[in-house]
């Protein structure tokens, strides 16, 4: 942060006395120049109006446009008796005294603040210069106690990415992956304790059928080396062997359940009146009968040789029952398999910026955890039996759309839903969190809420867990035709070949300028990064809840509002303060009132306010906050390298090299400087890793 005697001192050089405080109002000056201007707009609002200084600080607002002002004031938002809203907007402007700001503007029932442009660089630009990569992050907005550094800090369970061992990586599995990366990093940056979780499917008669797959197709030497794609190759493989093993089976009954309606039509509904009654359904022929008998002893008769050859299906079932049983000899393949997934998964996931803190996973749920929640559910007469099986009817509960839903099947074995269950209490007994994020594709959005419903009303302390925990949902990725993606339909090939094919492209763009391109240190790595950021940034460009379409060309192009643009407008400055040379320490003594160009004195209004989007951002959790953010600023940041003195219009006013002095170019450096480390501050929030050169 910045030390706050410097603050006080640097007031007192712009004409101000010492910054005012307010009970039960919070603000943080050490790290946000704005919240300067909130303390005197408060001071000089509440000596104008006697409002309370905390409904004064919650009414004052951002301005969707610079345009606008600084920061607005709606009057109405005093909740003030007596005077109309228009008039006391114009005393408010009319008495307001303070050197830091120009004259408000009173509009109706608004007051707009501008803020005066020398004093505000000379704030924005040391705070940016001094505070470097903590600039904007509060720490202090993670604490137990507002206000308290030294108090506890929060404890933040983030669950995400989360794919299945064996199943295709997916596009969902890396959405999940980057908007979890993305919330973990703010979290921290608000002073949470962050723990990064993924929860692997890991645990299921699948694994039975995947170990067999591997007796049958599998390649030691292959699963070495790419193990993600060589185990889901023989998974599909299996599960081929399977589905024509089971066909007959599943053709005869099929045609036996259609019979069957035939034999037994459904009861027509009463006519509504005035309706004509439908008609009688056909006769059931004896033929028919015959047909059905011999269909039915047909079943039967496969049914019993798939259960005595064994089947695949049937062996898989047993397999997994010892893995149930914690059978050595039927774990050993499957602890390999998972944890030479899991070494292939951090390989990808340092790829983009995420490491996890703990792997978890369905097959780390306890079954005495799943039990203890059984017969909670029992005792509170929350389940109830179903032929054998146990259900949740949440309609009874009070929960109509989330219907029913089984919480153990009938052979015993537990499920999906079930495991989520104890997990949620796993993981609040051992982190004792105050809060726990899942972030999981709005496909599952039911399966979430009937989970969160169920532990709710199970009471202590699932219902104290489960009020602490929140589903962030996103949509999905579709191709740019508007499919969905998906391996298995030959959309993508696997993610880390996506990867592969944008660090390709991007590498084949930065060849093209050759000059450049041998200055590169490391030009593989570095495609990879803008890959990386092509891919995050267009995951980004929504909100999440949206779907959205992976499109290769748009998300590499360096037009628009895209990941390379971002490195580009990153790697630019980086390149102007080599050949400047200019010392970081001479920068934060320089003039800072000569930016008076109209782009620049923009820039630095638009530099103020990251800490405030920062806040921003916390809020809505959403990315774009960011994003758009960022964009704004760099579109202002590039009309500063063209613009004109207004005196000479061939003259670049704003260029560092033209500089007409050493004092000018020092400042203009210090501007440039600022841009360049709140874009790399914005960026690294969203996961990216800004490049120096390209
Ligand atoms: N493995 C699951 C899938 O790929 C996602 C897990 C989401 N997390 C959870 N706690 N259910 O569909």
């Amino acid at each position: 942060s910045v030390d706050m005697d410097q603050i006080t001192s640097q007031l007192s050089q712009l004409g101000v006395s010492e910054l005012p405080s307010f009970p039960g109002v919070q603000l943080y000056p050490q790290y946000n120049p704005i919240d300067i201007y909130r303390a005197y707009i408060i001071e000089q609002v509440h000596k104008a109006t006697e409002a309370d200084p905390a409904i004064i600080n919650n009414a004052v607002a951002w301005t969707t446009d610079l345009k606008h002002g600084d920061l607005v004031l709606p009057v109405p938002a005093l909740r003030l008796k007596g005077q109309k809203p228009d008039e006391l907007a114009k005393d408010i402007a009319l008495k307001f005294d303070c050197p830091l700001l120009e004259k408000p503007v009173a509009e109706k029932a608004f007051v707009r603040f501008f803020f005066k442009p020398a004093p505000l660089a000379t704030l924005t630009l040391r705070y940016i210069l001094q505070q470097k990569d903590a600039y904007a992050f509060n720490p202090y907005l993670g604490r137990e106690e507002p206000g308290k550094l030294e108090s506890r800090q929060k404890k933040l369970i983030v669950e995400y990415s989360s794919p299945n061992i064996a199943k295709e990586f997916h596009t969902g599995h890396l959405r999940s992956t980057i908007i979890g990366g993305f919330l973990v990093k703010l979290y921290t940056a608000a002073g949470w304790d962050t723990t990064s979780m993924n929860y692997l499917g890991d645990w299921g008669k699948q694994y039975g059928m995947l170990s067999q797959g591997f007796e049958k197709y599998g390649s030691e030497e292959q699963l070495e080396g790419d193990p993600i794609k060589h185990l889901n190759e023989v998974y599909v493989k299996i599960n081929n062997d399977n589905s024509v093993e089971q066909k007959p089976a599943k053709q005869l009954a099929e045609r036996k359940d259609e019979l069957e309606k035939v034999k037994n039509p459904p009861k027509p509904k009463k006519p509504a009146k005035g309706q004509e009654a439908p008609p009688e359904p056909p006769k059931w022929t004896e033929e028919q009968e015959k047909d059905l008998q011999s269909v039915t002893a047909e079943l039967e008769k496969v049914q019993e040789e798939l259960v005595a050859k064994p089947s695949i299906d049937e062996k898989a079932r047993q397999f997994f029952k010892r893995m149930v049983d914690n059978d050595t000899d039927a774990l050993r393949n499957w602890e390999k398999f998972r944890n030479l997934s899991i070494e292939a998964y951090k390989k990808m996931y340092a790829r983009l910026n995420i490491a996890f803190d703990d792997y978890s996973g369905e097959s780390t749920v306890k079954v005495e955890d799943m039990d203890k929640a059984a017969s909670v559910l029992e005792q509170k007469n929350i389940s109830e039996d179903s032929k054998g099986a146990v259900i949740v009817d949440l309609a009874k509960q009070g929960a109509p759309k989330l219907g029913k839903t089984l919480v153990k099947k009938r052979d015993g074995t537990s499920l999906y839903l079930t495991r989520d269950i104890a997990a949620n209490y796993e993981r609040f007994e051992k982190y004792a969190f105050d809060k726990m994020i899942y972030v999981i594709a709005s496909q599952q959005d039911v399966h979430v809420a009937q989970f969160f419903k169920i532990l709710s009303l199970m009471g202590s302390p699932y219902k104290e867990a489960v009020e602490r925990c929140e589903h962030i949902t996103f949509g999905m990725v579709k191709d740019p035709k508007g499919q969905t993606m998906s391996t298995r339909k030959g959309t993508v090939v696997s993610l880390a070949d996506s990867l592969d094919s944008a660090k390709d492209f991007m590498h084949n763009v930065m060849r093209k300028n050759a000059d450049k391109y041998a200055q590169v240190e490391n030009p593989e790595a570095t495609a990879d990064t803008l890959a990386i950021s092509a891919i995050m940034v267009q995951d980004y460009s929504g909100k999440m809840v949206n779907n959205y379409s992976f499109d290769m060309d748009k998300m590499t192009s360096f037009e628009g509002d895209t990941g390379p643009y971002l490195q580009y407008s990153h790697a630019r400055v980086c390149s102007m303060e080599r050949k400047a040379g200019l010392p970081r320490a001479e920068l934060l003594t320089a003039d800072f009132s000569l930016i008076t160009a109209k782009e620049g004195v923009e820039l630095v209004r638009s530099l103020a306010q990251w800490p405030d989007v920062f806040l921003n951002t916390y809020r809505t959790r959403e990315p774009v906050t960011v994003l758009t953010y960022l964009f704004k600023m760099t579109h202002l940041l590039s009309s500063c390298y063209d613009a004109k003195d207004a005196g000479n219009r061939n003259a670049k006013t704003m260029s560092v090299m033209y500089a007409e002095s050493e004092e000018k170019k020092r400042a203009l450096m210090a501007l440039y400087v600022s841009a360049r480390q709140v874009l790399a501050n914005g960026m690294r929030l969203l996961g990216l890793t800004p490049v120096e050169r390209m």
